[in-house]
């Protein structure tokens, strides 16, 4: 059953012009749109208080406990505009399951997936005009998350807690385009242990990863892969994306999901689309020694990062305190093909075969 959301729609929206200057060079994650999406869950009362309001600051309590123990998950996801001026999000249910798989890890609240995606769907139809044209694969990227609002200092679980979405229209994450990255495959920091919370989406994975992020900046790296924590031998992701490798024989080979790491909806979009495309899709444990032998060798001629941000990018080399390893496919030829095969799914400019996308203007 459809919620209804209290609608306060912004005094202070920006004009047509306005909107127009931000779409042209959007960035990523710089403007955000007029308005912003609130549902308040408090204990033994459950979801309460659906609205929909002028985008702002938030007023929060100094002891709100996400302030102190990072009680907090998100998603990201996009809108896209076809061509015919319509506009789609692309598979918002996996971000629904996937923020509940999460909210569990947390400690935070169960929020059906129903509520989920119409509250995304309310932000996107009363900001509708920030969904930019499809040319550069600009999108509207949108941020569902959920803080632990309650003002009170001791270790539990928050028994007030504030879901919100927000979204800003966006250009390509990377600098480069699609030109092929460099990733610092770090030997020294880890992102995620077993038992942890690798495979939720939770901030402090973000704050983790930032300090092995940086290590690949001095390396002339963008993104850095991890290595998994304990026995520093199986390949995991990167600090925003997961990971892939094309095999000289037509293998498509992306790690395992162990529990360590994201379930990326466009990894698993991937695999699907790159088995239509005569890929063989494989998921299992690779070793990082055979990850980069394997490069070194030509056994593994591609490779590239995946993400809803990120979209597919190719991936010219990894690096690491013990060396460098470059592909040998920097045409990137194949990895174009699934990027082009899923790009043209989300932007309408091919049958929706898989049925993943789901209309909203
Ligand atoms: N891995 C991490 C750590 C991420 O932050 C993301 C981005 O959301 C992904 C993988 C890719 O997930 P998805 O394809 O669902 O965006
Ligand atoms: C995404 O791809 O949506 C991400 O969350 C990656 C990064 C921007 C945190």
């Amino acid at each position: 059953m459809p919620v209804t959301f209290d609608v306060q729609p912004s005094p202070s929206a920006r004009t047509d012009a306005e909107v127009a200057e931000i779409l042209a060079d959007p960035g990523f994650g710089r403007f955000f749109t007029d308005h912003m999406v609130s549902i308040t869950w408090t204990k033994g009362q459950g979801w309460h208080s659906p609205k929909v309001v002028p985008y702002g600051p938030l007023s929060l309590d100094p002891s709100a406990a996400v302030l102190h123990y990072g009680q907090e998950i998100f998603e990201g996801m996009k809108a896209y505009r076809h061509e015919d001026g319509s506009v789609w999000l692309f598979r918002p249910e996996r971000n629904g399951e996937r923020f509940r798989t999460s909210a569990a890890r947390m400690m935070l609240p169960d929020l059906p997936v129903d509520l989920f995606v119409q509250a995304v769907r309310e932000l996107v139809t009363i900001d509708a005009r920030y969904v930019p044209e499809a040319a550069g694969e600009h999108s509207l990227y949108i941020r569902p998350f959920m803080i632990a609002s309650e003002a009170f200092l001791g270790v539990r679980a928050a028994e007030e807690v504030t879901f919100l979405v927000i979204a800003s229209p966006v250009g390509p994450y990377f600098a480069e385009g699609v030109k092929g990255v460099d990733i610092w495959v770090t030997d020294k920091w880890a992102r995620a242990g077993v038992g942890g919370t690798g495979a939720a989406k939770c901030g402090g994975n973000y704050a983790a990863s930032l300090i092995a992020q940086y290590e690949g900046y001095e390396h002339g790296c963008t993104q850095v892969m991890f290595i998994e924590a304990a026995e520093k031998d199986r390949v995991e992701e990167l600090g925003g994306m997961n990971v892939f490798l094309i095999s000289a024989d037509g293998q498509l080979v992306t790690p395992a999901l162990t529990g360590t790491i994201l379930d990326g909806i466009t990894r698993d979009s991937i695999l699907a689309v790159g088995e239509q495309l005569g890929l063989t899709p494989v998921e299992r444990r690779l070793s990082a020694q055979e990850f980069l032998d394997g490069i070194a060798e030509g056994t593994f001629v591609e490779a590239f990062c995946c993400g809803t941000a990120a979209v597919i990018s190719p991936i010219s080399g990894f690096k690491s305190e013990r060396g460098e390893w470059r592909l040998k496919g920097q045409d990137f030829a194949t990895t174009v093909r699934i990027r082009d095969a899923v790009l043209d799914i989300q932007y309408g400019r091919t049958p929706d075969r898989f049925d993943w996308l789901q209309r909203v203007v």
